[in-house]
């Protein structure tokens, strides 16, 4: 590609007026992974209201003049209320600042970027969203993990895991595995023997594949694989902890199959 039709094909970003709220995804971690967009953003903003899951090697992107703000829910500090949050980016932006709610991934995939828009909508407050690569289909991808495949599947499932185990959320876990899909479980750690049982009586064999994958595109990324019945005790074995997410169904199997010739460092 010339350079001016690189120059003519690159965004051209959009102004970021003071009192906006652009809600963008910082993506797995791997500063690599940013979109153009956001790193526009990371230079542009005033300030910059970040979750514990914004890798520190994207802060350092943030132009000289942002103030950069944690409010996230994890990194043994305070956590964090959601209607906190919601109501500092009303604050900030009502003080005409241009201010970045960054979060890990896509903002709008378990991140509460949702509610965080509905809270601006509601406050008269302008606001633009900035997708990221969202954690899960960029791990499995990493990992050498297909999202989709012709031959063994037309859909995959991103699930949450985080809610608490109880009889209603088994149920739904039971159903969604009933579906016959692969499935991407976000925040699985606290709840895995019962997510993988709940996986199993939905019709899930025993002996399916399963990957296990924490901090993705970090220095710290681990990946485990392991089986629909091993895996809660091989992640407990390996020591894994959050933030990791489980692909679960035969695209897992995959890994295998690309590990020879895949370049992974
Ligand atoms: C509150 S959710 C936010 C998801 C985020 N909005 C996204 O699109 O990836 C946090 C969960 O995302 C997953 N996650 C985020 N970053 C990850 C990474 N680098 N490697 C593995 N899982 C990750 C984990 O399941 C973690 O518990």
């Amino acid at each position: 590609m010339d350079a001016q039709l690189l120059a003519d094909t690159l965004p051209k970003f959009p102004d970021f007026p003071p009192g906006e709220v652009w809600l963008a995804g910082a993506g797995p971690g791997d500063p690599g992974l940013l979109t153009l967009h956001t790193l526009h953003a990371l230079q542009t903003a005033d300030d910059i209201v970040h979750d514990a899951l914004v890798d520190p090697r994207i802060l350092k992107l943030a132009g000289n003049q942002a103030k950069l703000i944690f409010a996230g829910k994890r990194g043994g500090r305070p956590s964090s209320e959601q209607g906190d949050i919601n109501e500092l980016l009303i604050e900030r932006a009502r003080m005409q600042h241009r201010v970045l709610r960054l979060k890990g991934g896509d903002p709008f995939v378990f991140g509460r970027g949702g509610e965080e828009a509905l809270a601006l909508t509601r406050a008269g407050v302008r606001f633009r969203i900035i997708p990221g690569i969202t954690s899960g289909l960029a791990a499995a991808a990493l990992a050498g993990i297909p999202a989709t495949m012709r031959d063994i599947n037309h859909a995959v499932i991103l699930m949450a895991g985080s809610r608490s185990a109880d009889r209603a959320s088994i149920a739904e876990w039971e159903r969604l595995a009933s579906v016959g899909q692969p499935i991407i479980v976000y925040m699985p750690m606290s709840n895995l023997p019962e997510i993988m049982s709940a996986f199993e009586r939905g019709g899930m064999g025993r002996d399916t594949p399963a990957v296990i994958i924490s901090s993705a595109s970090t220095s710290d990324e681990q990946i485990v694989e392991t089986s629909l019945s091993k895996a809660a005790a091989d992640a407990e074995r390996q020591g894994i902890c959050a933030p990791a997410i489980v692909i679960v169904g035969a695209i897992a199997g995959m890994r295998q199959k690309l590990l020879s010739n895949m370049a992974c460092e």
